[in-house]
């Protein structure tokens, strides 16, 4: 089965997805963490950042996994330096790629294969896997999303203020909503759930009675 998490930026996303995955003993894709990956390898390497076509071809050669809630580049732990701010801002372009979305879409559908997967991201739904049996956008209002941001980047010890979380976070909704390829857009057959107001406890409840429903209708329980 396939279940798809999506949303903007500091709606909750990863730790609901993760929660869930490992609440239903499923693997977990966090496809953000893919983009940062291979822009963080793409600088090590020296490839060019508009260079769309090299970056693609690195996606293909390159092996991601996700690992014990880690990260890692040919088996290399990256999860630490893909969420720096240089690498928040370096993976801007690489998603907004067509040819690097295109070979992530592949990459993306061949690691699911045959697994029950808990995926997200902003186009797992609408286009990555449009087949999923669960499609989820998560979302929550701009103040509260940017406030959950910062006590996140507060508790990993990066120094952050409130007002520059909710502007960055505002330049990534536009440019998330606005490019031509990848653009972040509830599926049709989403389900929204908006989060304000939810403790990450509650977030994590609500998407398993969504899986239990689903799992009934579909005469899997
Ligand atoms: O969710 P995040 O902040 O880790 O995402 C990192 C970047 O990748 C952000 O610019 C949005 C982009 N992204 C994307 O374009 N498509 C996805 N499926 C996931 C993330």
């Amino acid at each position: 089965m396939i279940i798809t998490l999506d949303g903007p930026a500091g709606a909750g996303k990863s730790s609901a997805a993760r929660a869930l995955a490992a609440r239903l003993g499923w693997c977990y894709m966090d496809t953000g963490a893919m983009y940062r990956a291979v822009a963080l390898t793409a600088l090590e390497r020296g490839i060019l950042l508009d260079d769309s076509a090299g970056i693609a071809a690195l996606a293909e050669q390159i092996r991601i996994e996700f690992r014990d809630g880690r990260v890692n580049v040919d088996g290399r732990d990256v999860s630490a330096d893909i969420r720096t701010e240089r690498i928040t801002a370096a993976t801007r372009p690489v998603a907004d790629a067509p040819p690097v979305r295109d070979a992530m879409k592949r990459i993306q559908r061949q690691m699911a294969e045959g697994l029950d997967v808990v995926t997200e991201g902003r186009d797992q739904g609408s286009v990555v896997f449009p087949q999923a049996d669960l499609k989820v956008f998560l979302t929550a209002t701009p103040e509260e999303r940017a406030r959950r941001r910062h006590q996140e980047e507060v508790s990993r010890g990066q120094s952050s203020t409130l007002a520059a979380v909710l502007e960055s976070q505002s330049r990534r909704d536009d440019g998330d909503c606005s490019r031509p390829v990848g653009a972040l857009k509830q599926a049709d057959d989403a389900v929204l759930l908006e989060t304000d107001g939810l403790s990450a406890d509650e977030v994590v409840q609500r998407l398993v009675e969504m899986v239990e429903v689903c799992r009934r209708l579909r005469g899997l329980a």
